[in-house]
Order: structure tokens, then sequence, then C-alpha cells
């Protein structure tokens, strides 16, 4: 199958000093990033951890209501209520009014969207403050206010209705209900831009009456993984990728002319994810060969050449559904998180489940959250301290809960 260059290309970023915070080394007081645990943390060879964490947990009874992302440890997941993709987690936060603590074991992003829409009595707690989201910390609120002050003097900002994904700050999210938008996650992107495109289509008559929008007018602004934003609106819109550009937020202007932001539909901004964003072409290609009759599965914040190379494209709930559903003695090459891939493969003795890349890729924030952190957490609660409590100021989460409630709504 053909791919069409598409706009901005991806390089890895230099080593600046966010990276270094990112693997938990030095601090930043002003951010979750490369905190220490404050707390005396279990030792990770402590042989009654698993005794200690199923003691702790039955003494909280329904006080506590753990949370577990697909691509957690297996030694975590084992102690969660529910597990899910972020879709389905926020809603299960959402669900539980009844919970004291909501324990997320996830990353930062989601504990923030958990402590929005659950009640301003319910306490979320992030096992390990520096469980935080590369992809997330690439769109920060300084740099999308600026965009967005591009697009205004470009006279497309009338135009453009603002789509954030689940996997990305409060901020973002906030600036995304003021701006009239939603969220989405990957399982639901197709609905939110469809959607998003609907409420364009208003805003670009009254923007032309005005003598504003232009040739691509009705734009959605997609933030901040630019692979799902281009996956979606190309493989389920049928929108052209030369209808999509890239902005990015590391140079003047976004690295756009005035004309190319107005003749486009889709404005991707430059961020992607650490894990997905590995897969290559090449993976795709050797995989056919070393396992003939292979199915290849991947998630859509893959590159769009993996995407377009791969046999069937979907969310973490999706792939898994697809391996329940699969038959017996199939083959299949996953493109995602390794804990969830190990697990599938676990799961399901009776077909073959390979990792779609011959190198290791966990997501190393997941993995942050280990038994020891879980341990910590939950002793912590039946002495009475409440530990890394997330809470998202008052006005940040009126217009992020206007987004995510928004997400919610969709048809
Ligand atoms: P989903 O949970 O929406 O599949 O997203 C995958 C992911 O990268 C979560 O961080
Ligand atoms: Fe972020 Fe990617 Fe890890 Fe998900 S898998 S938390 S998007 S870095």
């Amino acid at each position: 199958m053909t791919t069409t260059p598409l706009n901005g290309t991806l390089a890895e970023p230099a080593p600046t000093p966010l990276a270094l915070l990112l693997l938990g080394r030095e601090a930043d007081t002003a951010s979750e990033r490369g905190v220490d645990c404050p707390g005396d943390l279990p030792a990770a060879s402590d042989p009654d951890l698993v005794a200690r964490a199923r003691a702790a947990k039955a003494a909280l009874g329904d006080r506590v209501f753990i949370l577990g992302h697909h691509y957690q440890r297996d030694e975590v997941i084992e102690f969660a209520d529910v597990t899910g993709d972020s879709f389905k987690l926020a809603r299960d936060a959402a669900d539980r009014p009844d919970a004291e603590f909501i324990v997320f074991c996830g990353v930062h992003f989601m504990a923030e969207s958990a402590d929005i829409l659950t009640s301003a009595d319910q306490r979320v707690i992030l096992p390990d403050l520096a469980a935080g989201c590369s992809m997330a910390d690439m769109a920060t609120a300084e740099q999308v206010a600026e965009c967005w002050d591009v697009l205004t003097d470009a006279g497309v900002a009338d135009t453009v209705v603002p789509v954030a994904y689940m996997n990305s700050s409060a901020d973002i999210k906030a600036f995304t209900g003021r701006h009239g938008g939603t969220i989405c996650t990957s399982s639901n992107a197709e609905r939110a831009l469809t959607w998003a495109f609907e409420q364009t289509a208003g805003a670009a008559r009254s923007a032309s009456d005005k003598g504003g929008g232009g040739r691509g007018a009705g734009k959605v602004l997609f933030l901040p993984d630019q692979h799902l934003g281009r996956n979606t609106a190309v493989r389920d819109l049928g929108i052209s990728p030369d209808e999509c550009v890239v902005y990015n937020p590391h140079k003047p202007h976004g690295g756009l002319t005035a004309e190319q932001l107005r003749d486009a539909k889709m404005i991707l901004w430059r961020g992607h994810c650490s894990v997905h964003g590995r897969f290559s072409l090449d993976s795709v290609n050797e995989v056919r060969e070393r396992v003939p009759g292979v199915t290849v599965l991947v998630h859509p914040e893959c590159k769009h050449e993996v995407v377009e190379a791969a046999d069937l494209v979907g969310s973490t709930e999706y792939i898994i559904r697809a391996l329940d559903a699969a038959e017996p003695g199939s083959t299949w090459a996953i493109g995602t998180e390794l804990n969830l891939v190990r697990r599938l493969a676990k799961a399901h003795p009776d077909k073959e489940v390979v990792f779609l890349d011959r190198t290791v890729c966990f997501c190393s924030t997941m993995n942050r959250i280990d038994l020891p952190h879980l341990v910590w957490t939950l002793e912590s609660l039946v002495e009475g301290r409440v530990p890394n409590v997330i809470t998202v100021d008052p006005e940040t989460e009126k217009f992020a809960k206007l987004a995510l409630d928004q997400m919610l709504a969709l048809p």
C-alpha cells in the first residue's frame, strides 16, 4: 500500500532538562515530574508485598476503589477493581461516587480527569507522582495559547474547533472547553472529529459572512497527538493528507504560513507517543516475513505509515476484544504497550501473540507504578494519611469538565 508524504517529520527530542526530569532525576517543584516518593517505600524484594497489599485493601474495604490502565504491570493489575483504557476508566471513576479514595494506577493526566469527573469530597491518588506522560508534556498551556494567537492572526480562529486527546493536561482540556471543543480518546476519536466538523460548519458560515474563513473553512485543531489526529482524519473521515498541516510549537508561527493554515482542514499539534511512535514500517514488514499469515493489529497512536500497513487498527479495548474473538490457532502481531501484549499472550495460549517490534517497549512512566508504591499508598490510607492527591484548580476544572462532559455526551 502506498502512503502520501506527510507534513512534518518526527525527530527524537534533544536531551533537555525536562527529558532528565521524566527519567526521575532531579526535581521540578512546579510539577509532578522527577519527584521522590516522600514516604517509606517498601523494598521491591519484600516477600510480603502481596500479602501487605491484600491486607491494606481489605482493611479499607469500599472506601477505596482501584483503577488500573491496561498498560500497568501485572503485579498492579492484580489489585485493580476495574481495568480499562482511558475512556472506560474515566467513566468508571465517575460511576463510583461512594468511594472516598480513587487510587489511579495509570498516569497523571488520567488522575486529573478522574478528579474532574468525581465529586469534591472524593480524593484521587496517583501512587507515584512521577508517572507523567511524555505526550501530554508536548503541549503546554502557554504554547497552546500562543497557537491560538497565531490562528487568530491568520484570520482562521473563528472557524476552528479544538479536539484534545484525553492524553493531555487539565490545562489543555480547559483550553478546549473554553473554545467549544471536545475531548476524545482512541476509542471515540472518529465520533469526536465528526461532531467537531459539524460544529465548524456553522462557525465557518458565520466567519465567511464576516469575510473570514477561507478555502479550507471549518477546521479542527487536534492536540497533542498528531498521529491519532491524522489517522482518524484520513482513514475514518476520508480527509486528504494534503489537508493536514502540522503545527510545531517550537517554530515561529508553528512553522506554518497564514495561507497553509487557511487551506488546512486538520491542524495537527506536533506531539506523539514515545512508545507507539517507535513502531515502524520496517517492523511491520519484518514481522510479516518472520511470522507467515500473521494479522498485524496496531494502536492508532502509531505513525500513519504503520497504520496503513497494518491489517487492523484500534484502541486498547478494541485490541483486547479482537483477541478475545480470534480463532484458535491464529497468529497476531500487536503494536501497543508491552505489558498489555504480554498479558494478551498469556491469556490466549491457543493463539500465537507476538510483539510487533523486536525491542522492548514498555511505557516507562506507566511502569513507575509498581507494587511497592501501591502498598505504600494503601498502607498510608489505612494509617489515616492521604498521599499524592491529584487536584485540579476550580477554574481549570470548570472548563475542562465542559470538554470532558461533551466527550461523554458524544452521539
Ligand atoms: P487508550 O487508553 O485510550 O487506548 O490510550 C492509550 C495510551 O497511550 C494511554 O496512555
Ligand atoms: Fe503517554 Fe504513550 Fe505512555 Fe500512554 S503509552 S502514557 S501516551 S507515553
